[in-house]
This record gives C-alpha cells, structure tokens and sequence, in this order.
C-alpha cells in the first residue's frame, strides 16, 4: 500500500462513542451449559464476560448518537455513513437505516471485513475527506451472538456484542494519519469462516498462529508509511481477540503490554467493535494526549490484516 500522497486532504477524530447491550454472559454461565471453565477461558483466552443479546442497528445508533454529541455536530452536517459490520441485521441496508435514524442526510454503506472491518471504515473515512467530503462518521457494530454456536466451546466463549464510533473532521494541514495498510489473503478464507445464516467455524491454533504474523506484518508496513518506529508509539490499539494473540503480537513488535489498549476481559472478541472500543476507552482513561502517535491494528476472517498510524489531535508537534 502506498504511503499518504503529499498534500492530500487531512481528518482528525473529533467524537467517539461506544454502545453495548445490557446483558452480561458470564464464563460461569457458559459452564453451566457446556464443558469449559471459567478458568480455562480466562487463562487461555482473557475474557471473563461478553455481552450479548444487542442488534446491530440499534447498537450502532447509541454509539453514532453519543460520537456526533461529543463532536458537536448536528446529524445533518454528516457528509457520508460508514458502518463496518460482519453481523448486519438484514442481508443489506443496515447502515441507510442507522443514517435515517440519526436524522442524517448522506450516503451510508455496510463495510464488512471481518474484524478489520473498523480498520477498513476508518481508512475509507480519511480517503473520502481527503476527496472533498468534510464529516464522516464511522461506526463499528457486531452482535456475534447471532452467528456463535452455544454448543460449540470451540467458539462460544470468544464472541460477544457490541459498537464503537467515531466522527471523522476535515482540518487544515496534514490530519492524523500518518501510514496505513490494508491486506487481505483469500486462501486462508477457509481456517475462519461462517456460511450465510450459519455460525463460525473455526481452527483456533491456526487462526492464533496466522493472526500474530497478520498484525506484526501489518503494523510494520504501516510504520514504515509513517516513518516511524514501534518506540515513537505512545499506545497500541490492538483487535481484541484473545489476550495471548496482543501478548505475542506486542512482544514481536518490541511493544510492553502495558502500552496496549485492552479491553477483551469485559467484552470478549466483538469484531467490528473492538478496536473502537479500546480506543474510546484509551481516550476516556486519557490514556491519550494531543500529538501522541496510536498504532491500531487488526486481523480478521477472510483473512484480512489491517493497521494505521494515527498523531491525536492532527499536526501537533
Ligand atoms: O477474530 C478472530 C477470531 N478467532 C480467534 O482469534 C481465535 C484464535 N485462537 C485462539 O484464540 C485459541 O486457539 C483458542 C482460545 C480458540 C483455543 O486455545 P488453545 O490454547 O489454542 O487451545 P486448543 O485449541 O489447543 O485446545 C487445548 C485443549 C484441547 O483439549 P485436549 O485436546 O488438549 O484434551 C481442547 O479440546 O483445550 C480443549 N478446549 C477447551 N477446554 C475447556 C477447547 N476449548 C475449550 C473450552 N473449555 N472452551
């Protein structure tokens, strides 16, 4: 991919807002209806609760809605919808709804990527401001609960529901993103996969195994863009997928954990959601200032790899 073109037309994150539904699922709970523990998924995977049971328009319009306040926006004002979901509610259409329900006038369209499906959204967000639009907003929304088999202790206790958005702003200069990559590799659709009106399938070694070299392949190109290293990174907005797969991934890329944004204890692998969800927690912990340098990165089902280098706040020095 190539780098950022000299001159194109800067954005910067000016509101963001998560959403999950009410309900909490527990390990415990899972026990209680197959063979696991509470142990084995916390030690093997990071997660202790999920939350399940939202829809993804509805999810998506709580998160869209709190984004749009903390900008200041009227949904008017909105230039174009990008709404990255694997999990749409209906086969098409999910995201004209969340646009009509916000009261926003513009285009709005389903992205589905898998897990990098945010990632996608919010590199094709920078792409349409640097082309003329001056407000994106870019939601990422899954209810896996909908496509996880509860018999399957394969799968179950990975995936959870949940949103995550954020308002993309035209600026002056040179806006926050600094490099990008996309990737994709078709041949390895088959380790991760769900059949329409199915559930996912999944080699979980495999997909662990693939998923480190991903994100570290990923992260680099899009440092490398950037002309930057992993030491100029104040924070590192990983897909929340397993905890052991953001240890690796951080120890490859030379990174402490500590510098990881981390959310999968409480929400599980919510795909789309799960890297605005770190990040929106990073920035409300203010974990987050002005001028720092985020590496988000993600892997996801298809297989697609995705990164971005992004400085807070634009061209702060
Ligand atoms: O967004 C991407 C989505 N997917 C992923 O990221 C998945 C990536 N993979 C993983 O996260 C891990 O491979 C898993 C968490 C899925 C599995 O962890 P693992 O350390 O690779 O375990 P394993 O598959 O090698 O299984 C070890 C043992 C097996 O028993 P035996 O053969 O050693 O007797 C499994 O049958 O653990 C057993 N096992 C379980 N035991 C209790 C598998 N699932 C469970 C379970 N509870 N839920």
């Amino acid at each position: 991919m190539p780098a950022i073109r000299e001159g194109a037309r800067g954005a910067v994150i000016s509101g963001w807002g998560t959403s999950l539904p009410e309900k909490v699922l527990t390990n415990d709970e899972l026990a209680a209806t197959m063979d696991t523990s509470d142990e084995w998924i916390r030690s093997r995977t990071g997660i202790a609760e999920r939350r399940v049971g939202g829809t993804t328009i509805g999810l998506s319009i709580e998160s869209g809605r709190q984004a749009l306040e903390m900008a200041g926006l009227d949904p008017s004002r909105i230039d174009a919808l990008v709404l990255a979901t694997t999990t749409p509610d209906k086969q098409w259409g999910s995201a004209a709804v969340v646009q009509h329900e916000l009261g926003m006038r513009c285009g709005a369209v389903d992205v589905n990527a898998a897990c990098t499906g945010f990632m996608y959204g919010l590199v094709t967000a920078h792409g349409l401001i640097a082309m003329g639009a001056d407000r994106v907003l870019v939601i990422g929304t899954d209810s896996l609960s909908r496509i996880t088999d509860y018999t399957d202790r394969a799968t179950a206790p990975l995936f959870g529901d949940g949103s995550g958005a954020v308002v993309l702003e035209s600026v002056d200069g040179d806006g926050e993103l600094l490099g990008w990559d996309l990737d994709a590799d078709g041949s390895a659709l088959g380790i991760l996969q769900a059949e329409v009106g199915g559930y996912i399938e999944m080699e979980g070694k495999e997909v662990f195994r693939r998923a480190v070299r991903l994100m570290v392949d990923s992260a680099e190109k899009s440092m490398a863009h950037a002309g930057v290293t992993i030491d100029d990174i104040k924070l590192i907005i990983p897909h929340q997928a397993n905890i052991r797969i953001i240890q690796a991934a951080c120890d490859r890329l030379g990174i402490p954990i500590e510098r990881a944004s981390v959310v999968i204890e409480h929400t599980g692998n919510t795909s789309s959601a799960t890297i605005p969800l770190a990040l929106a927690d990073a920035l409300d912990r203010g974990r987050v200032e002005y001028g720092d340098l985020l590496l988000l990165v993600g892997f996801g089902g298809g297989m697609t790899a995705a990164s971005c280098v992004l400085r807070w706040g634009g061209d702060a020095q």
